[in-house]
């Protein structure tokens, strides 16, 4: 019998071959080239039954039954270099792969015979009452996959009443997205300059407009190895610099820090400089950040437990992440850690979870495990690719069916009620 993935690797290495040959002319080796990029954005999905279909695209937002459906729709839309951006995991994506597989390494235990008739999914985190226990994630420059960027999903999220991660390298900064949330504002992400003023005055910016919560990444230590983004941006063929500012020396290697109406426009143009290399990202930072805002401040990027039972005794909430499995390689996902880290904390500070959330059964399970809020990054910027705005209000109306249907599925009727008795390890 013929092995799929074999076939699926002879394909790829033979349109590779065809590519690099040069009897054939130019445009037809970059369309065989941007074809190979697409077959390698990602392996299909090991939690899933059905296999990745780049060719099974949805036409608009009512045609999605689950969040995957956005993934194609949206990879068809968005350019190849900007593709390899959101859907990269660190090396051989690992991380990325063993988060969707280990979220069914945990089964949960469905009681029958309750009334669940009418379910109350909201949750209080971050100073206010939210309609569902899971949010949006800060994910860098929303503009690349639509013009309506981070507002757009803002205005979606706002409507909804769900929480929103807003990350330092946007392309609409605090102002404007706090604006289209009309109502609640954002969780300010804040990666680390390598000037402090430079933070000082970001931090300053998000508490004058009004933000209650400070996310300080921490987990991005080292220059990256995202191989789906290097490939997508090869089988682009357009310039980086029609579009970003890029470093002088590698027109291919775009700045990343808006100074036009992202989070950096009221930098002082003395103090500027392009460098956010967390290189000395320590306990001290943080307790520099804590001593400058008065925000709530959660750590995240947290996957050991040491450093979780060290936020709690700090007073730090707990971020738990491995940043969608993009920065390093180790095998350990996200859930897992959750398992190790909830029980450790003992309900001292709240505990977000992210990375490879996708299914509202997966964050009735997060939840049950000690989570307080779940998040996502991808699945919305799916939305954001395929459909703009609509697109993302289009996941986040799926997901708040998927979690009340979970929650009813497993007899409970709030979010309090989930407990970790109610999850059982499945290997
Ligand atoms: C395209 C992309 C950009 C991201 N940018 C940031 C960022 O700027 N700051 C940050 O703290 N996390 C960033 N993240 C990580 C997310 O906040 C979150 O941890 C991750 O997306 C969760 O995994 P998931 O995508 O599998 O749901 C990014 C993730 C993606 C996919």
């Amino acid at each position: 019998m013929t092995n799929p993935l074999n076939a699926a690797r002879n394909r790829r290495w033979f349109l590779k071959y065809l590519a690099a040959s040069p009897v054939l002319a130019a445009s037809t080796r970059e369309a065989l080239a941007a074809t190979v990029a697409e077959m390698q954005t990602r392996p299909d999905d090991p939690y899933i039954w059905r296999p990745f279909d780049p060719n099974y695209i949805i036409e608009k937002p009512d045609d999605a039954l689950d969040l995957f459906d956005f993934e194609a729709a949206a990879h068809k839309k968005v350019s190849s270099a900007h593709w390899g951006f959101m859907s990269t995991g660190a090396d051989g994506e690992g991380t990325y792969r063993a988060n969707r597989q280990d979220i069914a390494k945990f089964a949960i235990r469905s009681r029958r015979l309750r009334d669940v008739k009418t379910v109350d999914a909201s949750r209080e985190l971050f100073g206010h009452k939210w309609s569902m226990p899971f949010l949006l994630c800060p994910t860098g420059r929303n503009g690349m996959y639509h013009a309506d960027g981070e507002a757009g999903v803002g205005r979606a999220a706002g409507r909804h009443n769900i929480a929103q991660g807003l990350a330092t390298n946007v392309t609409f900064g605090v102002t404007d997205v706090n604006k289209a949330r009309n109502g609640t504002p954002v969780l300010f992400q804040l990666y680390q300059q390598e000037n402090w003023e430079i933070s000082k005055s970001l931090i300053a910016r998000a508490e004058r407009e009004g933000c209650k919560t400070l996310l300080l990444t921490i987990d991005g230590v080292s220059a990256r190895k995202d191989l789906q983004f290097a490939r997508g941006v090869r089988a682009d063929s357009r310039l980086c610099m029609e579009c970003h500012e890029v470093r002088p020396n590698n027109p291919k290697s775009p700045i990343l820090s808006a100074r036009k109406g992202g989070n950096f426009t009221e930098v002082p143009p003395d103090l500027w400089d392009q460098k956010f290399t967390p290189d000395k990202m320590t306990w001290e930072y943080v307790k520099r950040v804590r001593d400058f805002t008065k925000m709530d401040i959660f750590v995240k990027g947290i996957t050991d437990v040491e450093d979780a039972v060290m936020c709690a005794k700090l007073g730090y909430g707990v971020w738990v992440s491995n940043h969608g499995g993009r920065n390093e390689d180790t095998n350990r996902s996200s859930i897992a850690c959750l398992a190790d880290i909830a029980p450790a904390v003992k309900g001292k500070v709240p505990i977000v979870v992210d990375s490879g959330f996708r299914r509202g059964m997966d964050v009735v399970k997060a939840l049950a495990m000690g989570a307080t809020m779940v998040g996502f990054g991808r699945p919305y910027l799916w939305g954001l690719g395929a459909f703009g705005e609509a697109g993302v209000d289009k996941v986040i109306q799926i997901m708040k069916a998927e979690v009340i249907a979970a929650m009813q599925q497993v007899g409970v009727t709030s979010v309090k009620e989930l407990r970790p008795d109610m999850i059982i390890r499945a290997l």
